[in-house]
């Protein structure tokens, strides 16, 4: 398990007393083997052993520390190879309890950026979250006609590269949160900036998410939140 030195767990406003969010500096895992040999179940260090590229190894194996982690400091369970994150056919993970009843537990999400893996967590199982972390550079630029939305509004002045990392950050964790993955089409996603860091976002007539950004240490962390029926089955069923 990662020291509570290496965890970061970031500060959320009252109103989202019950979800936790924490964000890790992969960099600074030294014992990959040994991490994924304590931390992870049977099949998910399988998985793990079937990545090949180190990078690639790397983050997966620090976002699922990170959801542990946060798991186990919000809830005392303190062995993380109990709990498995599975995937559904799009890709989103979820987490069960490793057994023969695979009973899903609370909802989340899972995000990297070197050298950043964060995860956030609910314990309730009627929130969808999203997350996404993307360090504030140059590379939206090229890509921006694909996801700015004419009426994406901002409250606050800022630089124009961190105001398109926001507003990517909190489109990606709202695809997140209905779980369809590249068809989300993140230009039909309107956001709307009501106070400082907090947003609704929308799709057409669809349901309205609520969305929130940080800014730390050259990127942008987001968060979105939606309620069971707005991830893709749900989504799926109302369009
Ligand atoms: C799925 C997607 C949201 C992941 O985002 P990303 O920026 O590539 O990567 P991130 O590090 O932020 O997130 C990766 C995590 O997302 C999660 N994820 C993957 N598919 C997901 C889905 N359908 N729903 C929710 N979460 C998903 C996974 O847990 C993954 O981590 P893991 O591989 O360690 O399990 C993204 O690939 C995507 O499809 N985005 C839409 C992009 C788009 O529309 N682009 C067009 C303009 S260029």
């Amino acid at each position: 398990m990662v020291t509570p030195a290496e965890l970061t767990a970031v500060p959320l406003p009252d109103e989202l007393a019950h979800i936790a969010v924490a964000r890790l500096a992969y960099d600074r895992l030294t014992d990959l083997p040994a991490a994924a040999a304590a931390n992870l179940t049977v099949a998910e260090f399988a998985e793990w052993e079937r990545i090949s590229h180190p990078g690639r190894r790397a983050e997966w194996l620090a976002a699922r520390l990170c959801l542990k982690s946060l798991i186990r400091q919000r809830t005392g369970r303190n062995d993380p190879r109990t709990l498995h994150v599975a995937k559904n056919g799009r890709g989103r993970p979820q987490v069960v309890i490793d057994g023969p009843a695979a009973q899903r537990y609370g909802d989340c999400s899972l995000t990297h950026a070197a050298p950043w893996a964060a995860a956030a967590w609910t314990d309730r199982p009627t929130v969808r979250l999203g997350v996404d972390v993307e360090r504030i550079s140059d590379r939206l630029q090229r890509v921006a006609g694909s996801f700015v939305a004419a009426d994406d509004v901002a409250l606050v002045p800022r630089a124009p590269l961190e105001q398109l990392t926001v507003w990517w950050c909190l489109k990606e964790a709202c695809s997140k949160v209905w779980g369809l993955g590249l068809g989300a089409g993140l230009q039909e996603i309107a956001c709307r900036e009501t106070s400082p860091g907090r947003h609704e976002l929308r799709r057409a007539q669809g349901p309205v998410l609520a969305g929130w950004h940080w800014r730390f240490d050259g990127f942008v962390m987001a968060l979105c939140l939606g309620d069971a029926s707005a991830d893709s089955e749900g989504h799926q069923a109302q369009r």
